[in-house]
C-alpha cells in the first residue's frame, strides 16, 4: 500500500482560481497528486525504497506527517472502504499464509503497470508451496520476501509528464 499503492495517482480539477505553493492555477485546471511519489519521499520515508513494516507502528504513524500516506486519498472524497479494505487485505494474507507458502522465481522482475489503478504487468505468477495442516508455525517466517526493485527516485516514473 505504501510502494505499490493500486491508487497511484488521484485527480482533482480546480473550481477557480489558485495558487498551490507559489504555482498558480486557474479555473479548471487539473491537478494530479501521486501516493506513488508522496509514498517515496525520503522526506517522510528514510531509505524510500527499503521495505520495512516498523514503518507502521504507532510510535513511528504518530510521528509522521498525517498525509505521508494516503493509499484512499484523504480529505472530504476519502475512500470510505479504507477500514475495510485493510481488514479485508489482512484477512485474505492470513488465510493464504496459513495453508501455503508462495516465493517468486528465480531473477523473477516485477514491473508495475500504472492503468487506472496499479498492477503488476502481466500478472504475477508465483511458486506455491502447500503446507500441512499445522505446519504454517515453523514455516519461513513471513518476513522473508524479497526486497523491492532497485532504488527508484521519488519522482513519479510513469511517462506522462
Ligand atoms: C485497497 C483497496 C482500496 C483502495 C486503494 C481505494 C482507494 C480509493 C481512493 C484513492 C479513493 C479516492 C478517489 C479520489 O479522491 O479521486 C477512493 C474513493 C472511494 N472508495 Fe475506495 N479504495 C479501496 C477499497 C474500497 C472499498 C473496499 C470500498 C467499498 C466497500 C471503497 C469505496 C470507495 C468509495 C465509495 C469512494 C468514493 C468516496 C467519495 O467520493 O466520497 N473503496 N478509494
Amino acid at each position: 500500500m505504501r510502494l505499490y499503492p493500486p491508487a497511484w495517482v488521484i485527480a482533482r480539477s480546480a473550481n477557480g482560481d489558485d495558487d498551490v505553493a507559489g504555482h498558480p492555477v486557474a479555473a479548471g485546471d487539473w491537478l494530479f497528486l501521486s501516493p506513488w511519489v508522496t509514498h517515496r519521499n525520503p522526506e517522510f520515508w528514510p531509505s524510500p525504497d527499503r521495505f520495512d513494516p516498523d514503518r507502521f507502528l504507532p510510535e513511528a504513524v504518530a510521528a509522521r506527517h498525517r498525509h505521508a500516506w494516503i493509499p484512499f486519498s484523504t480529505g472530504q472524497r476519502k475512500c470510505i472502504g479504507d477500514q475495510f479494505a485493510m481488514m479485508e487485505a489482512r484477512m485474505v494474507l492470513v488465510t493464504l499464509m496459513q495453508r501455503a507458502r508462495f516465493a517468486a522465481r528465480p531473477g523473477q522482475q516485477v514491473t508495475p503497470e500504472p492503468l487506472v489503478t496499479l498492477r503488476p504487468q502481466g500478472g504475477l505468477p508465483l511458486l506455491v508451496t502447500p503446507l500441512a495442516l499445522g505446519e504454517a508455525k515453523s514455516a519461513a517466517p513471513l518476513r522473508a520476501v524479497p526486497e523491492p526493485p532497485p532504488a527508484r527516485s521519488s519522482r513519479c516514473p510513469f511517462p506522462f509528464h
